[in-house]
């Protein structure tokens, strides 16, 4: 059976489902926590250096590739290189990571709409509680709400690509940009929230360490939705007027400005809870953020909102967090689901549903890994520490594969495909594209030094992350 490749309908649709792909945990939380314990606006400028010199040139490759062979990573490194088997494996570790990513974003989604459903009915005091979210993560009721999530990305994945991914990018993108400013405002009158922004904004190049610009680096990759061939799948549906390196430019704006907007929301929030906060000795994981300093922040809104005002609040906050996982996670499973419509002939519905399936058994043992299951939660050992089935599919397809993918597509695209070739697909949609400045800076960065810096990551973290080993000193 031959499937008709589908597309988006418009340059529109297509950039709000890529930054809706883009905007995730990462922006609403991990950046404003990593600029604010890593210089402020130091960080920042380095940060925004790194998506336009670094991580841009990769997302236009990515486009490119996705466009031209209107494929996902195994059909597209394939049919660019001759079938090439070894070109092959690539794609195909291209299409297992976002389905591995998928599986604990997965766990961290359904955690999202607990508390949403927790707030709503009134038990912002216990999430806020120091036994709420320890018992929270072991709650059978936690299968339930698995089953909910995994419906409504069902729900719009089957829709397919115009009517499924495209529409609801155009209505929760619309709907997180608002929330996040009604969010923002309304922080900013509390009390002691200028510490906050002033903690956040103003550059302290002090603490500029090799280690925090390598974060930096990974930070701006993963947040771009990099290496998990999410944008080879989504450039795929897009049609031939578009002008790619435009598309590009303006998804890397709209997610870095939701991740310095977010910022805006989260220190000031954190300083008026506590004006003697020091941010250095706030917690580096996102995760232990948002599901247990945050409900105490929302629960002492009481103090002049009232117990039903703060919980109205902490409900808004997690329903705009939760629209952000949303988009992401159908971004994710769209790669592999797109692998199997056009590698293995099945219809959509049929890709779905054993995607959810497989995806669905992962993710609960993922989600018995926090104490339920033993086998599970001391899973194995590596660099010294035990490791829960959660944190081995963390820590290899987050925190580590992406710059091996992103080495992947450089070294492809350069030596592989050929940059006259990437250059003639990106002057489809942009007539001034081939002899621009633009042109030479992608062809000259993608064949030079971007494989060679994100390789060295790709090094430096394995040795950290499994060798507690750190290759560069830092
Ligand atoms: N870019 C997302 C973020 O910032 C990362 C992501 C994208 C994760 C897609 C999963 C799926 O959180």
């Amino acid at each position: 059976m031959s499937t008709q490749q589908e597309h988006f309908s418009s340059r529109l649709g297509f950039i709000l489902a890529a930054a809706g792909s883009a905007v995730g945990i990462g922006n609403l939380v991990g950046f404003p926590v990593n600029a604010a314990k890593n210089g402020g606006g130091a960080f920042l400028l380095v940060y925004a250096l790194f998506v336009f010199i670094i991580c841009l040139p990769v997302m236009i490759a990515e486009m490119a590739v996705g466009r031209k062979t209107e494929k996902q990573p195994v059909g597209a490194y394939k049919s660019l290189s001759n079938n090439s088997r070894l070109w092959g494996a690539a794609g195909f570790i291209g299409v297992l990571t976002p389905f591995m990513i998928a599986v604990f974003y997965m766990v961290i989604t359904v955690w999202l709409f607990g508390y949403i459903a927790l707030t709503v009915t009134g038990n912002l005091d216990y999430l806020a509680s120091a036994q709420g979210f320890g018992e929270f993560i072991n709650s059978p009721y936690l299968f339930g709400a698995m089953i909910v999530v995994a419906a409504i990305v069902n729900f719009i994945l089957v829709a397919g690509v115009k009517d499924g991914i495209e529409k609801a990018a155009k209505v929760l993108m619309p709907a997180l940009f608002v929330m996040l400013i009604l969010m923002v405002v309304f922080v900013l009158t509390l009390d002691n929230a200028m510490a906050g922004v002033k903690f956040f904004i103003i550059p302290d190049f002090s603490k500029l360490t090799p280690s925090v610009v390598n974060g930096a680096l990974s930070q701006a990759f993963f947040s771009l939705s990099l290496g998990m061939g999410i944008l080879i799948t989504y450039g795929s549906y897009i049609n031939r007027q578009t002008n790619i390196t435009n598309s590009a430019k303006l998804v890397a704006i709209t997610d870095t400005g939701v991740a310095f907007t977010a910022g805006l929301m989260i220190l000031p929030a954190v300083f008026s809870f506590d004006p003697a906060v020091n941010p250095e000795n706030l917690s580096d994981s996102s995760v232990s953020l948002i599901f247990t300093f945050l409900p105490k922040i929302f629960l002492a809104l009481q103090a002049s909102l009232g117990y039903v005002g703060a919980s109205v609040i902490a409900t808004f906050f997690f329903l705009l967090v939760f629209f952000a996982a949303i988009t992401s996670l159908v971004s994710i499973i769209e790669v592999p689901v797109s692998y199997l419509i056009t590698e293995k002939q099945n219809t959509r519905k049929k890709a779905l549903s054993t995607l959810l399936i497989t995806g669905g058994i992962l993710t609960v043992f993922a989600t018995l890994s926090f104490g339920m299951v033993t086998f599970f939660t001391e899973f194995t050992t590596y660099a010294g520490g035990t490791k829960s089935f959660f944190d081995v599919v963390y820590d290899i397809f987050y925190d580590t594969i992406l710059p091996l993918n992103g080495f992947l597509l450089c070294v492809f695209v350069s030596y592989r495909w050929k940059k006259h070739n990437l250059s003639a697909e990106l002057a489809v949609g942009n007539e001034n594209y081939v002899g621009s400045w633009v042109e030479k800076y992608v062809n000259f960065s993608l064949g030079t030094f971007i494989p060679f810096i994100v390789l060295c990551i790709f090094l430096n973290t394995v040795a950290q992350k499994f060798f507690a080993y750190s290759l560069f000193g830092f």
